[in-house]
């Protein structure tokens, strides 16, 4: 197993790096990349950790072999948000780098699964996927728009408001990640039942959460750690179902469904090959119904965007 993370030296490249050097199975092999000259010293630092995973670093010019023979790759280059900034304020800087590492996949591992953690993740995913139709090597089933950290945010707040344990409770997020397109289904948690008031408050915590972050941080970035364990989370999961366990997770897919958005955030069963089969994200409260429908247009329009940016 061959996992390649793209802007490996940042914030979240460092902490996912780092949980996926403690966490992989061994025998597995984890390369970095990164335009900044630092990369090959994380490397060095990770490989001092004692686990049966190879870490390797590469620099700008050695896109090729970070990514010959990845089974996953995932995307967290370019720039986070700073304060009174929106995720599309991201996308003139954001977009072109997505596009540029995704043609590096499409030329050294077109079977690889990608996971696209780079904002606005709205767009940038139909910018791979564009990217990936253009070069012949487009599989939906492999393109995954990394959307986890609304999840583990959402199951967070539920506990503490609830005082549970965050780690039994299940809390669906579909939809996009950014603003109203984060959509939690909180009238689906098991052995949850909450107020009309702790919903919306809640909802709009979890829509928040990120800018939360970034006002925290007072100019020094987006959520870094939280999101490193969130895109382990998920790579941990696709290794998982790729070692034939039935694993579900909430993820940014594309979907065929046009009563929805092309791209749109499901549970999804993954398997071998990305993948598995979309499921049903069940029956919306009349709160949720409201919601989806509000962000819908705005959700298709953050797409065509992507799709207009491949296309000229
Ligand atoms: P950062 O600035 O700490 O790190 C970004 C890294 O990307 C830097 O090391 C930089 O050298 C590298 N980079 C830039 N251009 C590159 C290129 N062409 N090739 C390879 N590497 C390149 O930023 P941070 O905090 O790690 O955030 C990264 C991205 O993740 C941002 O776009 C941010 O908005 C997004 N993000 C996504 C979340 C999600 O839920 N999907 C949550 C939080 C942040």
């Amino acid at each position: 197993m061959k996992v390649a993370v793209l802007g490996a030296a940042g914030g979240i490249g460092q902490a996912l790096s780092l949980l996926l050097k403690t966490q992989m199975p061994a025998g597995s092999a984890l390369a970095l990349y990164d335009v900044a000259p630092v990369v090959p010293g994380v490397a060095v630092d990770l490989s001092h950790i004692p686990t049966d995973v190879k870490v390797t670093g590469h620099g700008k010019e050695d896109l090729g072999d970070a990514l010959d023979g990845a089974d996953i790759v995932l995307i967290p280059a370019g720039v986070p948000r700073k304060p009174g900034m929106d995720r599309s304020d991201l996308f003139n800087t954001n977009a072109g780098i997505v596009k540029a590492l995704v043609e590096g996949c499409a030329e050294h591992c077109p079977n690889a699964c990608i996971g696209i953690i780079t904002n606005p993740v709205n767009t940038t995913v139909a910018i791979a996927a564009e990217t990936l139709k253009e070069k012949g090597v487009y599989d939906k089933n492999k393109l995954f728009g990394v959307t986890t950290l609304d999840v583990i945010r959402a199951e967070t707040f539920v506990a503490e408001l609830k005082g549970l344990d965050p780690a039994a409770l299940h809390v669906p997020v579909i939809g996009g990640h950014s603003g109203t397109t984060i959509l939690p289904l909180l009238s689906q948690i098991e052995g949850v039942s909450l107020t009309d008031d702790e919903v919306e408050s809640l909802t709009h915590r979890i829509q928040n959460a990120g800018t939360e972050v970034v006002e925290a941080k007072a100019g020094g970035g987006s959520a870094t750690l939280s999101m490193g364990q969130a895109a382990a989370r998920f790579c941990l999961s696709l290794i998982a179902a790729m070692q034939g366990e039935n694993v579900v997770e909430y993820t940014y897919v594309q979907t065929d469904d046009s009563d929805d958005a092309a791209f749109f955030a499901h549970p999804v069963r993954l398997s071998a090959n990305g993948v598995d089969e979309i499921l049903s994200y069940g029956e919306l409260s009349d709160f949720e119904t409201k919601a989806k429908q509000d962000m819908l247009e705005g959700l298709r329009g953050d797409i065509k965007m992507g799709v207009d940016f491949v296309h000229g």
